[in-house]
């Protein structure tokens, strides 16, 4: 690991040529340095998130309904998600990218989710994987990382089982906090490299935060998590219609896109387009 490695500030994060890796983000823990995350699925996004200085990318199951046009992340397969991680793999140096092991692919044993996490890897080019649930899962982390595939747990809200959970639900409330903290602990002991925390209430994650040395991602969990991701196209307001309380829109991407294409027929139609000046 690079002594010089400064993940944020100064702009230095430009200027770190060498690719962020599971130590760096366990340092960033140690100091107490917050850092973001985003899903991205092709490459003008990996690109430009590389370049705002985003240290890990997540090629999301929300591919199936943010690039697929699926309802929910249940329908997306390893087939359609694969291209999508070689694309933001291929296409960035820096960011450490995680794959996500799409519903059906990684829950019936140790070996089939091996078997998909290796598919991630070799034809993807991923540096690391996430799959979701609870206890039920251990066996599936301990066999990914004795196999040398780092793994990111993500626990609490799981999108994969909302028909099992009842619904989009914000998960250890009451009873069930101190439950989720043990299974946080156990992920940790059976290796995962980070947790991801959804849905939580914030009292809740900060305490996971605390009991564990590994980095929690929250989203939807408050602010006492190590880093935060969101989904880029709710990030940049491309997504309509209501959003989750979690969600915060840095843009209007949306607004900037329809106003292009608008003005881009509206030139087209009015023959304005092309001028002499695009015309050969
Ligand atoms: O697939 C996804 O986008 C996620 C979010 C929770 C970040 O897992």
């Amino acid at each position: 690991m690079s002594d010089t490695f400064s993940p944020y500030g100064n702009n230095e994060v430009s200027n770190v040529k060498s690719r962020i890796r599971i130590p760096h983000l366990q340092q960033m823990k140690v100091r107490g340095q917050k850092w973001a995350m985003l899903t991205a699925y092709d490459m003008y996004t990996a690109t430009i998130f590389e370049e705002a200085g985003i240290p890990v990318l997540l090629v999301g199951d929300s591919a199936s309904n943010n690039v697929y046009g699926y309802e929910s992340t249940l329908p997306v397969t390893v087939d359609e998600l694969i291209p999508l991680v070689r694309a933001v793999t291929r296409s960035t140096r820096r960011p450490l990218v995680i794959a996500d092991l799409p519903f059906g692919s990684y829950q019936a044993s140790a070996e089939q989710c091996f078997h998909t996490a290796v598919r991630f890897m070799k034809e993807g080019g991923a540096h690391a994987v996430k799959i979701e649930g609870d206890v039920e899962m251990l066996p599936q982390v301990e066999k990914l990382t004795r196999s040398g595939i780092p793994v990111m747990a993500h626990i609490g809200f799981t999108p994969q089982a909302e028909h099992q959970l009842g619904g989009y639900r914000v998960q250890g409330r009451g009873d069930n906090a101190q439950r989720l903290i043990e299974s946080a602990r156990a992920f940790e002991t059976a290796g995962a490299f980070a947790l991801l925390i959804e849905m939580v209430p914030a009292e809740v994650a900060a305490r996971i935060t605390a009991a564990v040395s590994i980095p929690t991602v929250g989203i939807g969990a408050g602010n006492g998590c190590d880093a935060q991701v969101l989904v880029w196209q709710d990030m940049a307001g491309l997504r309509t219609g209501p959003l989750p309380r979690f969600v915060k829109q840095y843009a209007d991407m949306r607004g900037v896109l329809l106003g292009a294409a608008r003005d881009f027929t509206g030139d087209v139609q009015a023959g304005d387009f092309p001028g002499t000046e695009h015309s050969f």
